[in-house]
């Protein structure tokens, strides 16, 4: 509202709701690594992704790019939870002691299926209703070596019939909700409100008036 009072504040995270990401990566073993992630956004094919440096998933990905980005919707909150104390590094680095505890097997730990990939070598994961195989073209280095940026070329989508729309390669606004991050608070998304001038799914999706 135009004629409400702010006040400034010093708030100890910026997290104001992001979709989650779950990533499957390659470990040195060949195994699969699992990690939930908030901080993704798409421009055209591309995702971008940012990444803490001592993360498994950032070290997965500077010695081999392939990932799958399994977007998580709300229904997963629980599982991506499960996952939020653990980490594939091993050892866990000294940042992360606190709080982190290495864990090999991380869809075991999150009651997750792992599927197998067409083009990519991670697996995706069978219970995400969008999952895109993708490969990391540029990872750049931010916040004075705290994270990096990484680029991401999408090579191919799978989504769960139920939420394409019928005959279309759209996906249904009204049938797929992503799992939003908001200030640490997991949230599905809130019912539409309108829809922008170029929707390719206005009339069509099944929630269309
Ligand atoms: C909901 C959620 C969102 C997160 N978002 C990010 C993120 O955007 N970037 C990041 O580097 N870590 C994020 N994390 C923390 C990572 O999941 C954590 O560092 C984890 O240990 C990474 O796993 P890995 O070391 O096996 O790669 C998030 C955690 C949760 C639970």
């Amino acid at each position: 509202m135009a004629n409400e009072t702010h006040r400034v504040i010093r708030p100890s995270i910026l997290y104001f709701g992001t979709p989650v990401v779950l990533l499957t990566t390659e470990n040195d073993d060949g195994s699969a690594n699992l990690a939930p992630i908030s901080s993704a956004w798409a421009l055209g094919q591309r995702v971008v992704l940012g990444l803490g440096t001592e993360s498994r998933t950032a070290r997965n990905l500077a010695a081999r790019p392939d990932l799958v980005i399994n977007v998580a919707s709300p229904e997963l909150w629980e599982n991506v939870e499960r996952l939020a104390p653990l980490t594939g590094a091993h050892p866990v680095p000294e940042s992360k002691r606190a709080v982190y505890r290495y864990e090999p097997d991380k869809f075991a730990a999150a009651g997750l299926t792992p599927a197998g990939s067409e083009l990519v070598g991670p697996p995706r994961v069978a219970e995400c209703a969008l999952q895109l195989e993708a490969r990391a073209r540029a990872l750049t280095p931010g916040g004075a070596g705290l994270f990096l940026s990484v680029e991401c070329e999408v090579l191919r989508v799978h989504a769960a019939e139920r939420i394409v729309v019928p005959g279309t390669q759209h996906v249904d606004p009204a049938r797929w909700s992503p799992l939003i991050y908001n200030f640490r608070h997991y949230h599905g998304l809130a019912p539409e409100v309108g829809h922008g001038f170029r929707s390719e799914t206005a009339g069509v999706a099944a929630g269309a008036a």
